[in-house]
């Protein structure tokens, strides 16, 4: 028998945005909220998502999360309560922020990090803001693949941080005129670690890209089209070809040749925060900004089941899914191929909608908790 995936069982929410006070309990597979617009449904999902590293799938700052009574008066912060039953029994892991720093974590009534949650239960989410990430700049698309590339490399976070830090100060160094441009201890300091991280950064992207590859063809291509996926980077193109040691000596050598390039733009022109991912409807050859709105839903179905799948394979847990209006642009038949899909991948899948009707087919092809949200701000386990 397959173990168990990592899900919550009882999910408690206090002062957090819409939802003063909201207790729900919730089992394993698919967990359906439906109810009018409006109704904190989007917010349930949020509250799961600061469980996860990062500011969650709005990225919203901490305090904007407390809730707020029409007055525009706010609670001092909120709480996340989840009880988690994963492959090692239950966990308690509990998220707080009380008005000021940052979150507190708890994790069975000690204090952890967020990055210990990551572990616990990790998680992925599609939402409709991503409608357009085929469409507009390339640093959502970043995102979207360092979100994955997160959940099967627990350092990247660091990497990331470490090297948008080195090159925010190398930007204002370039920006100071009084600065040397050579010779520059500072500048050749800040040059190194962002090569250093760099590097650690398109390896543990090109990791992913491979993970994710191997997940796409393992979905069917009759639901959802298959996606061909690729980086463009130069760092991550070098990585292909030749050693880290090398790559990382040569984006060392051209960051020093064009500190002049750089200062005058105002920028660092080259780097992994250019990179981007590209992604390709296989079967039409069709770049996927250039297909419909409706394919271009299925085409991120497809990604994040992908992604899915390959979490599963590479660190053994099914992560929990939250798919905010995923209903909305698929067809009776994808829908259908989603609960299908979900069902066999054997997580937790946490799904909004409007309209409970577009959900029967998930309720023949999955076991469903369905949660109504009342306009009082209840929820009703159907
Ligand atoms: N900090 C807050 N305090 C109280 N209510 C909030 C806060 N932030 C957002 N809301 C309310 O939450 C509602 C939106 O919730 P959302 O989860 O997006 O709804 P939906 O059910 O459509 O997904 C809106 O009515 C909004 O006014
Ligand atoms: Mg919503």
């Amino acid at each position: 028998m397959a173990p168990i995936a990592p899900h919550i069982r009882r999910l408690r929410l206090t002062g957090f945005r819409s939802h003063q006070g909201l207790d729900l309990a919730c089992a394993n597979g698919a967990v359906v909220i439906t109810g009018a617009n409006g109704l904190g449904k989007t917010n349930v999902l949020e509250a799961i998502s600061m469980l996860a590293p990062g500011r969650g799938l709005r990225s919203a700052n901490l305090e904007d999360l407390r809730f707020r009574d029409p007055q525009g008066i706010s609670c001092d912060g909120w709480t996340v309560l989840a009880d988690i039953e994963g492959p090692m029994g239950f966990t308690r892991a509990g998220v707080a922020y009380e008005g000021e720093g940052g979150r507190r974590v708890r994790v069975d009534g000690e204090t952890r990090r967020v990055d210990d949650l990551a572990q616990a239960l990790p998680q992925l989410w599609l939402t409709p803001s991503m409608d357009r990430l085929f469409v507009d700049g390339a640093s959502g698309r970043r995102k979207f693949l360092d979100r994955f590339a997160q959940t099967l490399d627990g350092a990247l976070a660091r990497h990331l941080s470490a090297y948008e830090k080195a090159m925010r100060e190398r930007n204002r160094l370039l920006q100071t005129p009084t600065t040397s441009l050579s010779p520059n201890p500072w500048l050749d300091a800040l040059e190194d670690t962002m090569a250093l991280e760099g590097v650690a950064i398109a390896a543990s992207r090109l990791a992913a890209l491979d993970a994710l590859a191997v997940g796409l063809v393992s979905i069917p291509e009759a639901a959802f089209p298959r996606a061909e996926i690729a980086l463009e980077g130069t760092l991550e193109a070098a990585l292909r070809q030749s050693s880290a040691v090398d790559v990382e000596d040569g984006f060392r050598d051209r960051m020093r040749a064009a500190r002049a390039l750089d200062a005058s733009a105002g920028r660092s022109l080259e780097g992994p925060h250019r990179s981007d991912l590209q992604v390709v409807y296989a079967a039409k050859n069709m770049p996927a900004k250039e297909c419909s709105t409706g394919e271009q839903k299925a085409l991120l179905v497809g990604l994040i089941l992908a992604q899915a799948q390959s979490v599963a394979a590479r660190i053994g847990d099914v992560p929990v899914l939250l798919l905010d209006e995923v209903a909305a642009h698929l067809d009776s038949h994808r829908r259908a191929a989603l609960a299908e899909i979900l069902t066999h991948l054997g997580g937790q899948s946490w799904i909004t909608g409007t309209e409970m009707e577009a959900f029967s087919g998930f309720a023949k092809n999955a076991p469903v908790t369905a949660i109504q949200m009342t306009p009082s701000g209840e929820a009703v386990t159907l």
